[in-house]
């Protein structure tokens, strides 16, 4: 037996008992007739003596040659100990060990197992395992874990079924490349992984299983980002007779729950907001609504004079700072450079302080006067001792640089608080998207997705302001989950795959399968997929979501520990029948 008690469970009440622990040894101090040792196992840290007037003079010898990292096994009696640590919860307590086996030596560890640790990024990738070791790193997997076991026994209870469903599939479109494997057995074909379970679980709902979910991979081969990997995890959903009002319920059910379970925390009713809504009065598809700082339009009240960068601008529009009033002219020119950088792009920046006794005073006072500012105050909610910033250009452009100004401000003034929650539904998202590269419209969600049924005439005439039963759920400013009721009939699947540019034998190639079944009793159906990485990321009181996946890729999409991608051998190529022109 390897272990009696873990290195996190002994305490004064256990006083006098024989234990056996195993762990690895964290830290030793030797005072030449005593030794202590700090063994730590996922559970925590106990304390060993090691002490010459008790211990026997091998056992003392075998313990002066243990190094940071080593597995041990100590066989000894609990002790009251004499100076006590009340920052340990076994800190009442240490071991009188009376036995020693080292299971195994290790090297030096390339950084500190601490949870400060002196180790960069790079270091602690390529030896994730040793990471792994350390409490922030160990203590996210663990937080992952129980939110995967509750998200499980909700859905189950409410009906769910989890099933799960194949990896080398064909092609789903969800807007990224896919991952390809090739088939050996199939000379010159290939799988894709799936960007996600999409057609399976709407084949799952034609095959009558009503309430599916799944915790699953999907793979999408696209530009990494903090809350982006190639390889991620889905909470994936789907449920037959429903509209996206019984899909809105559960799911903020579910979501609600997760947040009272794990924080704490009661949520009333998520809030909604229509595509149009956010993007006019936020910029973006996923506004954090923890705080205001809402776009205000200024066209009508700006382009009446000779100010010609805002009269040849297709809007302008602004926001208002709270306390921005009292920043220094070298504090907004370098809110000016902010925005001018490449990753924003806005070229210049208007601004106006509301002076504490109700006057103005703005960059462009030659073009403007104060009655004009007050509209302006009025329009974006400033409030004496607040500064608007306003933007002006090609409309979609000054949105995202402005919404980018607004994120910016919100961290700097400390308005992201991450132990608050504030979830917001987005729904009536359009049904097309104009793609400038291509010259021709994409599905703004997938291709499955649902048109509203009233906006249906549109799809010929005006085809980007047809609205679709596709909603988002956004959760500080993140985009944690996404769905839609899905089109459940052969005509209307036929009549999207055509506005999306396909002919019919191309549809049929890649989407017969779902056509096919449509013509078999096809219920209404409809689903939605959580970023499960981002939801624990989130919840968890951060936004990268590196640091709650195990074993992550780097930027580059490259696992630095096992050294992944790699070549193959010519073997294995022939095989496949690949050749490479190199
Ligand atoms: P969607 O593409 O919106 O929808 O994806 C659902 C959610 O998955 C998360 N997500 C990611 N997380 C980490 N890394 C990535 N590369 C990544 N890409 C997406 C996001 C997103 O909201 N089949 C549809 C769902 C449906 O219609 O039911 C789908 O996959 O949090």
């Amino acid at each position: 037996m390897y272990r009696s008690h873990s290195c996190g469970e002994l305490r004064t009440s256990d006083i006098n008992k024989e234990v056996t622990l195993s762990g690895w040894v964290q830290k030793t101090r030797d005072k030449g007739f005593m030794i202590w040792v700090d063994l730590r196992d996922r559970f925590g840290i106990t304390q060993l003596i090691f002490d010459e007037q008790r211990t026997s003079s091998d056992v003392m010898e075998n313990a002066r040659t243990l190094g940071r990292e080593f597995v041990i096994q100590v066989k000894g009696t609990v002790i009251e100990r004499e100076s006590k640590n009340p920052n340990m919860v076994t800190g009442d307590i240490e071991i009188l060990v009376n036995d020693l086996q080292i299971l195994n030596d290790a090297l030096v560890p390339p950084f500190t197992i601490e949870d400060e640790t002196d180790g960069g990024e790079d270091i602690r990738m390529k030896y994730r395992y040793l990471d792994i070791r350390r409490n922030p790193v160990k203590n996210s997997l663990l937080f992952r874990h129980q939110v995967a076991m509750k998200v499980r026994n909700y859905l189950s209870e409410e009906g769910f079924v989890e099933v799960e469903t194949p990896y080398l599939i064909k092609s789903t479109p969800e807007g990224a490349r896919d991952f390809v494997v090739p088939s050996r057995m199939n000379e010159g074909q290939f799988y894709a992984l799936p960007q996600s379970p999409q057609t399976f679980k709407q084949l799952l709902m034609v095959g009558g299983m009503d309430k599916y979910f799944q915790i699953v991979k999907c793979f999408r081969d696209e530009d990494l980002r903090a809350d982006r990997q190639p390889e991620f995890t889905q909470i994936d959903c789907e449920m037959a007779f429903v509209e996206q009002e019984d899909i809105l319920n559960i799911f903020e059910g579910l979501t609600r729950h997760l947040i009272k379970d794990i924080k704490g925390q009661d949520i009333s009713e998520f809030p909604r907001m229509t595509y149009d809504e956010a993007i006019r009065t936020y910029g973006n598809d996923k506004p954090d609504i923890r705080f205001g700082m809402k776009f205000g339009e200024l066209n009508e009240v700006t382009q009446h004079k000779e100010f010609k960068v805002f009269n040849d601008a297709e809007l302008v529009v602004g926001i208002a700072v709270p306390g921005g009033a009292s920043y220094t002219r070298k504090e907004i020119d370098k809110l000016i450079d902010w925005v001018k950088r490449p990753q924003v792009g806005a070229l210049g920046m208007v601004y106006v302080k509301c002076n504490e006794d109700g006057s103005f005073k703005s960059s462009v006072d030659k073009f403007y006067d104060q009655e004009d500012l007050t509209k302006w105050a009025e329009i974006t909610g400033a409030k004496a001792g607040d500064l608007i910033c306003i933007l002006s250009g090609q409309t979609n452009k000054v949105r995202g640089q402005l919404s980018a100004l607004r994120m910016e401000l919100a961290e700097r003034l400390g308005l992201r608080n991450p132990e608050e929650f504030a979830p917001l539904w987005v729904i009536d998202f359009p049904l097309l998207e104009w793609d400038e590269e291509t010259e021709r419209y994409h599905a703004m969600h997938h291709p499955f997705t649902s048109p509203k049924p009233e906006d249906i005439p549109l799809l010929d005439t005006k085809p980007g302001d047809v609205r679709a039963n596709a909603y988002d759920l956004v959760l500080n400013g993140n985009e944690i989950g996404g769905g839609s009721i899905r089109i459940h009939n052969k005509e209307t699947q036929a009549l999207m795959f055509d506005h999306l540019g396909f002919t019919p034998e191309e549809a049929k190639a890649q989407f017969g399968f779902l056509m096919d079944a449509f013509q078999y009793g096809a219920p209404p159906h409809g689903g939605i997929a959580f970023g499960f990485d981002r939801l624990v990321a989130i919840l968890g009181g951060q936004e990268t979501i590196r640091d709650f996946i195990a074993f992550p890729k780097n930027n580059s999409g490259r696992d630095v520990m096992i050294d992944a991608p790699a070549n193959i051998d010519q073997e294995q190529l022939k095989e496949l029948h690949i050749k490479l022109d190199m």
